[in-house]
């Protein structure tokens, strides 16, 4: 049984795995490049944020459970949980991986335990981490046991995720999965799954692919239904109530460093192969553009020349802070491009990142002559006319996400106009 643990990388997933093997009774080392980040959490601060997380770091600093530094140190286990990013021409950025294995070479001993967590493309376990562990000296699956566990959880339930989901454990031996499954058990609840590591890459990257696929074919949906005069989202949510259908919501694109970015690492392995994955991508990624071109009609239907859009919404998703991979910002771009004023305002971004961003609601929609929603914050359901309807300059509201009270919209006089249907409604 292992005893202590050297978790590499501690952003959003390495630090509360790291904090849950502490608060478990592990003695667990976190290590981190980024020195800030290191700092803060010597002094129980984050630089992130998860619920629950703050409490558990406390605790497991606190009992002498959790340290922290730049470097590695002696472990039993080492785990890694570094970036996987793509590249700007869409190929998997593996010098995460790459580097942070070569980090800990030096203090890997005899029947030490490797664990990469980051989602990686199909392989990277066989080609890329263990030449470098080579380095050690040590025989694999004998004297050195590796293995892929990919993360599952979403951020914001962290902490009920790591214990409850089903996990996936890849070794590249029977021992090295058995000593991973032994690990695991400490705090997980949900089957633990044993499979080879190259299969376990697999896994994560298609559970991904698998969401952006449907949400393409959802996107696709939106754009015929639009042709065709019907409400795709109603279409999608009465099509759904078959037992054995369930299509994904369209939306103004794909967003995060997840669905956006895993399905590339299958079409860079086989880009012959990888058609519909390949489509799928394009297809979401066609969403930032039709939105910011579907504003820009409204506008012109409306013979509004040098209109101003309130933009409502950056994060990728409703009610994070995240606006890594976030559809918004090209559909900004494209805002741009068509010569369109706007002013963008979200609720859960704290700082300002773009240049035409606010942190005041009524600054967003002052003279505005449309409201772009493009995140379903509970800020933007919640919303009612009255909030707004004083400093518009024209009172219409476009929803990418179907996510407004439209009624109330409606009955305060607003043109609504819905992702995914070509009727623009009114009274
Ligand atoms: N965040 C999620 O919801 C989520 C869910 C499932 C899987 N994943 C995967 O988990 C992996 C990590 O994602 P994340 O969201 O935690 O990323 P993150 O950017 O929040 O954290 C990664 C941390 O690794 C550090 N780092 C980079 N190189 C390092 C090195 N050589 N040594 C030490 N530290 C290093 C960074 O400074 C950063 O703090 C990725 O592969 C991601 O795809 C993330």
């Amino acid at each position: 049984m292992a005893k202590k643990l050297c978790v590499v990388g501690l952003g959003y997933i390495g630090l509360p795995t790291a904090v849950m093997f502490a608060n478990h009774g592990l003695q667990v080392h976190g290590v981190d490049v980024n020195e800030h980040a290191v700092n803060l959490i010597k002094n129980k601060q984050l630089h992130i944020e998860e619920n629950g997380l703050q409490e558990r770091l406390e605790e497991a600093v606190d009992k002498g459970l959790f340290t922290v530094s730049t470097t590695p140190e002696e472990a039993d286990v080492f785990i890694i949980a570094v970036p996987s990013p793509i590249n700007n021409d869409k190929t998997a950025n593996l010098n995460y991986v790459r580097e942070a294995t070569k980090s800990i070479v030096p203090y890997v001993r005899k029947g030490n335990l490797v664990i990469l967590e980051s989602t990686v493309p199909p392989r990277t376990v066989e080609d890329v981490m263990l030449p470098v562990l080579k380095e050690t000296g040590l025989a694999f699956g004998t004297e050195l046991f590796v293995s892929h566990s990919p993360e599952r959880v979403i951020p914001g339930k962290v902490f009920e995720e790591l214990v409850n989901n089903d996990r996936i454990v890849g070794g590249i031996n029977e021992e090295s999965s058995r000593l991973t499954v032994e690990l695991y058990k400490v705090f997980v609840k949900g089957n633990i799954h044993v499979t080879d590591a190259t299969t376990a890459e697999m896994v994560k990257v298609i559970e991904n692919t698998y969401r952006d696929v449907n949400i393409a074919f959802a996107n696709e949906l939106a754009k015929i239904s639009e042709k065709l005069g019907v409400n795709a989202w109603e279409a999608i949510k009465l099509a759904n109530y078959h037992p054995r259908v369930n299509i994904h919501l369209p939306g103004p694109g794909v967003g995060g460093h997840c669905i956006a970015v895993d399905p590339w690492f299958l079409t860079e392995l086989q880009p012959e192969l990888a058609k519909i994955i390949s489509l799928s991508r394009q297809t979401n990624d066609s969403m930032p553009e039709y939105t910011a071109l579907k504003a820009k009609s409204i506008l012109d239907a409306k013979g509004i020349q040098h209109g101003r859009v309130a933009v409502l919404g950056l994060a990728f998703k409703g009610n994070i802070d995240d606006m890594r991979e976030s559809p918004s910002t090209d559909v900004l771009a494209h805002l741009d491009k068509l010569n369109v004023d706007y002013t963008a305002f979200d609720p859960h971004i704290k700082e300002n990142k773009i240049e035409k961003q606010t942190q005041d609601l009524e600054e967003a929609v002052t003279h505005a002559d449309l409201i772009l929603i493009l995140t379903d914050h509970n800020e933007f359901k919640e919303m009612l006319p009255s909030a707004v309807e004083d400093k518009m300059r024209t009172k219409a509201i476009f929803d990418t996400k179907n996510c407004i009270q439209r009624d109330a919209w409606k009955k305060a006089g607003f043109d609504v106009v819905l992702l995914g249907d070509s009727k623009v409604s009114t009274i």
